[in-house]
């Protein structure tokens, strides 16, 4: 069987970022399972903030044909998501929303996403380890097609939750997150 390909990413651009040190453990973690992974970051997309009024007059900036190429080259994502104010960052919230756009007239829509599984954690300084973000991204992922894996992730007092080398300190967590994204 081939194994899957995988792009996993953070919706996260802080170079310091909690969800960026996560999903690097769990983009491991798969590709020691046998899975193909591409990790993206954001930042290197720099994505302007979706407006169609841009994308009517030059159609989508390159960050985001990039990130549309990528997750259709892929069968799945994984995705780590910080949690601001409850929700999805603006960041990641953007980037969907570039990727869910069709090129051309004839492209059919959500093609970035449709049928593709996405599996989900994130973590955060706070008690709750980003849980309630996740279940906006559910919700948002599910709506445009994704299959969502209904196992999930949540790193909580993150700022103490990692090794000097990146690591998961807590055992369990760390076999959590190394189960998560299918190899
Ligand atoms: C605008 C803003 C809103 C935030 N809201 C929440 C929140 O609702 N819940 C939470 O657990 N943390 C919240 N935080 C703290 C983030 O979890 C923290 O900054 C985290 O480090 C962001 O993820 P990152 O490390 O991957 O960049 C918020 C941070 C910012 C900047």
């Amino acid at each position: 069987m081939t194994p899957p390909s995988i792009v996993a990413f953070a919706g996260s651009t802080r170079a310091g970022s909690y969800n960026k040190q996560l999903v690097q453990v769990a983009a491991d973690a798969a590709r020691e399972a046998g899975a193909a992974v591409t990790v993206v970051d954001l930042r290197d997309l720099a994505l302007p903030l979706f407006d169609q009024d841009l994308e009517a007059a030059s159609g989508l900036p390159e960050g985001a044909k990039k990130l549309k190429a990528i997750l259709r080259a892929h069968d799945g994502m994984l995705i780590a998501s910080p949690e601001y104010n409850s929700s999805v960052t603006g960041a990641l919230k953007n980037a969907i929303d570039w990727a869910s756009r069709s090129e051309t007239d004839d492209e059919p829509a959500l093609v970035a996403f449709t049928g593709k599984i996405a599996a989900l954690c994130s973590a955060s300084p706070g008690a709750l380890g980003g849980l309630r973000s996740l279940a906006q991204l559910r919700s948002i992922l599910g709506n445009i097609g994704v299959i969502v894996l209904p196992d999930q992730v949540t790193i909580s007092s993150a700022h103490e939750a990692f090794d000097p080398s990146g690591q998961i300190k807590d055992e369990r967590k760390s076999r959590q997150v190394a189960r998560l994204a299918p190899g």
